[in-house]
This record gives C-alpha cells, structure tokens and sequence, in this order.
C-alpha cells in the first residue's frame, strides 16, 4: 500500500512521515533526497540543470541509495555518503532548479515506482500524489505559514548541520523555493484532488500524526 505526504518547505512532511511509517510499519520514501543527491552529483561533474544533453549522459553513472544504519537513514551517491552535504541550503536551491527540468523528473520518477513497488511505503514530496504514485491508498497535503515554516526549517538545520542559520535568510529561501516548485511547468507542486489538506501552523508534530492516523483508522 502506498501513502503519499505532499507539501512545500519546511512543513514537517519528513518528520511525520517518518514518526507513521515507524507506526505503521511501513518504509519511507524521501524523494527530496533524491532531487537533492542528483543536484550534488551533477554539481560534482560540473553539469547545471539547463544541459539536458550533459545530463543524460551523467546520470546513466547515478545510483542512489537509502540505507539503515544505527543513526537512522543513510544517503548514498554509488558507494559516497552524502546524507549530510545533501542537507545544506546551497543544495536546497540547487534541487529545486534541477526539480524544474523535465527529463530528471522522468528518471527520478521511474526510479521512485521501482523502488515501492509490491512494498507498503510512505511517500514523502512535492509530487507523490499528484504524478507519482496517482493511485495511492491514502493521500495527505501539509501546509503551514511561512514564518513557522522557516522556523522549523532554521532548527532542523541546526541538528542536522550543528550551524544557527538566521531565519529571515531560511524563510526567503524557501519562498523562492516554493515559488519555483509550484510555477514549475513540469509536475508543480499543488495538492492532488483527493488529497486529505492539513494546515500544520498551529498543530504539533503529535497533533499532525493523530489527525493522519485517524484518516487511515477510518476514525
Ligand atoms: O523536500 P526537500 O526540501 O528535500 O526537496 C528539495 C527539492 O527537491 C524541492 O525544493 C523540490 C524538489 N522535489 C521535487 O520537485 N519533487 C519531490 N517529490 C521532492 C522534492
């Protein structure tokens, strides 16, 4: 069975979908990770999002790979751990203007579907719902205000990256951000028609998974 989390920026679809999968017993999907190990590797080759052709020939050499470890999930480029280089604002940026380009979108998409198929999963993203994974069980749409968005956005950096980043610069960040993933031509970020919209801004993490689960529960 699959259950699709869409939602802009710094919203906690990460964090939810996590906290449901561990629950339901189900494995979760970050495809923001993966829009994010492609931007890092293509950086890496010197290779920008407006090369299709360049592109093309890069990625035939991308595995991306998720792998459990004690301290939670791990994010491979081939045999490289990037779980953290993939989590910097730079890389933030640099995935969203990649995310725009059609034929990425094409490859990340087949990659996504072979990657659940015949498997119970939590798919978290910009698209799960809409293009995706259009046949999911379960689909659920966050949303929240901006400012608290970048404030949570401001502390997950801070764990993750052990760095304080000033929340103004996050908040403009992830404006630009949305602007771009929602006026994108290719699979834009909006909730799909049979999305179950939950706005996050005045509800904790526990309010937000009660709210999913009793969705699912038929509660
Ligand atoms: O969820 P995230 O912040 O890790 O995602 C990084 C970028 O990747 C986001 O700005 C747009 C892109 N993305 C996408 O276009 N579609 C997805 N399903 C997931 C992410």
């Amino acid at each position: 069975m699959i259950i699709t989390i869409d939602g802009p920026a710094g919203v906690g679809k990460g964090t939810i979908a996590k906290i449901i999968s561990k629950s339901l017993g189900f494995k979760y999907l970050d495809s923001g990770a993966m829009y994010r190990a492609l931007a890092l590797f293509a950086e890496l080759n010197g290779v920008t999002e407006k090369d299709s052709d360049k592109l093309k020939k890069i990625l035939i050499d991308l595995h991306i790979q998720f792998i459990d470890s004690k301290d939670g999930e791990r994010v491979l480029i081939n045999t490289d751990d990037v779980t953290e280089d993939i989590r910097t604002n730079e890389i933030s940026t640099l995935a969203s203007k990649f995310a725009a380009n059609n034929f990425v979108r094409t490859i990340l998409r087949e990659m996504q579907r072979r990657l659940v198929k015949n498997k119970d999963y939590i798919a978290e993203g910009r698209d799960m719902g809409t293009y995706v994974f259009p046949d999911a069980k379960y689909k659920f749409y966050l949303d929240a205000d901006l400012a608290i968005r970048a404030k949570r956005r401001a502390g997950q950096l801070k764990e993750i990256l052990g760095i304080a980043i000033n929340e103004d610069r996050v908040a403009k960040e992830i404006s630009d951000r949305d602007n771009l993933d929602m006026t994108r031509e290719s699979c834009p970020l909006h909730p799909a028609d049979d999305a179950v919209i939950i706005n996050t801004t005045d509800m904790s993490i526990d309010d937000v998974v009660k709210k999913i689960e009793s969705v699912i529960n038929g509660a």
